[in-house]
């Protein structure tokens, strides 16, 4: 598990470290809930930019851009859109590395998958 759908914004994103078994096996993640009407998304990502491949975040949870509608990688400025495309800044054309999640009784579930 991630987290309760109830801990995420109704527009935001947050980032989770997840652990293993292993507490050394670890992993970085973006969550972004978005709404657009009655629908809302959850997408996620891999916290590692494609360009050097730093965490996206200088603060806690501070992803996205003011008018909320981009994630920013805070080093040099990449722009991600919900689906995790660049589409401005230095690696413009690459990707966020998309995670599979699934919703169930209210749980954002992150299950067992490769990076
Ligand atoms: S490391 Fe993200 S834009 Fe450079």
């Amino acid at each position: 598990m991630v987290c309760k759908l109830a801990d995420m914004p109704e527009n935001g994103a947050r980032g989770f470290t997840l652990t293993g078994a292993d507490k050394s096996d670890r992993l970085d993640v973006i969550i972004w809930a978005t709404r657009d009407g009655d629908n809302e998304t959850i997408s996620g990502f891999v916290n590692k930019c494609p360009h050097m491949g730093l965490p996206l975040e200088t603060f806690p949870d501070r992803f996205l851009s003011a008018a909320g509608d981009a994630l920013i990688c805070s080093a040099h400025g990449a722009r991600f859109t919900v689906d995790g495309a660049c589409f401005a800044g230095p690696c413009k054309g690459a990707h966020l590395h998309p995670l599979d999640l699934r919703i169930e009784n209210e749980l954002i579930i992150l299950p067992p998958q490769k990076t």
